[in-house]
């Protein structure tokens, strides 16, 4: 349900809605500031320099001075906050221990501009943030306490869980996070599909998958923004993302740490599935930092008939 902006009979704030999910102050603190934060990047965004940084990430990925750029905002941000403990970016070679390890201390895991890409062409892009209690971020993404992203497209919009259901809020003009969307719920099956990467370096079973989705009449949506591509499937609640294990490149593209587990968290909270075709994404332990792995995130059917095709049982 979607109230009109301006309109909107909840004036609830994010900070108030965060408080009653019941959770502890410590962890209300951490998602506001995130909350803060992203009205920098954005600005950013909006003004900022769109060429290259003239460095690399992890991932050997050239980085462009808009990651690099919302990365120390956010960063920043959390060191500020006292109650974070470590920092793991997709820009940053390695963990960052913002305060040693202790009692009520969260670690943040995120992607500060995925898609940056885009912005030189004006798409939607995003910022993607996961949580955990304590100072360990290489456990599975089932652990997580919180995932939130905020999706920079005509509206700000800021979709998070604490495990308590999928909530929507909308940056207004006063520049508050304004509730807009609550208990966001996914049907069990839909009729868009979102396929990443290159087609022709699809393996038979994923090519077979795409032409059963075809077939069936979905529609194909992708605009190689991971945010606003998941953001559609969650919102409308039907339909599934894929970025496959590619020949070449057998686990895929997407980042387990910073786009997966907290993408696959919030689908979860409202009930669809996310998968690497053989178990949870939430399941999958993290091997390193720069863990990939491929990617069916969407309603709970289409996830399933995804993986009856990978492995030939249709
Ligand atoms: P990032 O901009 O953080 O590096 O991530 C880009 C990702 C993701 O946004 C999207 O789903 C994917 O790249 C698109 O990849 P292709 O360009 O290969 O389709
Ligand atoms: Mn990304
Ligand atoms: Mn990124
Ligand atoms: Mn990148």
């Amino acid at each position: 349900m979607y109230s009109e902006p301006g309109k909107t009979k909840f004036q609830i704030d994010l900070r108030r809605h965060l408080r009653e999910q019941d959770i502890c102050e410590n962890l209300i603190h951490v998602i506001c500031e995130i909350a803060e934060a992203c009205k920098y990047v954005i600005n950013a965004v909006r003004t900022g320099d769109l060429g290259v940084a003239g460095t690399s990430n992890l991932y050997g990925e050239e980085q462009l001075a808009l990651d690099v750029l919302s990365d120390r905002i956010l960063k920043k941000r959390l060191i500020h906050t006292g109650v974070v403990c470590n920092i793991a970016s997709e820009e940053m070679d390695e963990i960052y221990q913002a305060q040693a390890a202790a009692d009520g201390l969260y670690s943040v895991a995120y992607d500060p501009l995925d898609g940056s890409s885009l912005v030189d062409v004006n798409l939607a892009v995003g910022t993607i943030v996961s949580i955990y209690k304590g100072s360990d971020l290489l456990q599975p993404g089932r652990n997580q306490v919180a995932a939130m992203y905020v999706l920079y497209g005509p509206r700000v919009s800021l979709v998070y869980s604490v495990g308590k259901g999928v909530y929507e809020f909308t940056l207004n003009q006063l520049m508050e996070f304004t509730l807009t969307r609550e208990n966001v719920t996914m049907k069990p099956a839909g009729d868009i599909y979102s396929p990443g990467g290159l087609r022709n370096k699809y393996t038979p079973e994923n090519e077979k998958f795409i032409r059963f989705l075809e077939d069936k009449g979905c529609k194909l949506r992708y605009s190689g923004g991971f945010v606003p591509d998941i953001n559609q499937v969650l919102m409308k609640g039907k339909g599934i993302f894929m970025y496959p294990a590619l020949q070449g490149s057998p686990k895929g593209k997407l980042r387990l740490l910073f786009e997966l587990n907290p993408m696959a968290y919030l689908i979860e909270q409202a009930g669809g599935a996310a998968s690497n075709g053989v178990i949870d994404i939430l399941d999958i332990q993290p091997e390193s930092l720069d863990h990939r792995a491929p990617v069916y995130i969407g309603c709970r059917d289409d996830v399933e008939k995804a993986k009856d095709f990978l492995n030939n049982k249709v």
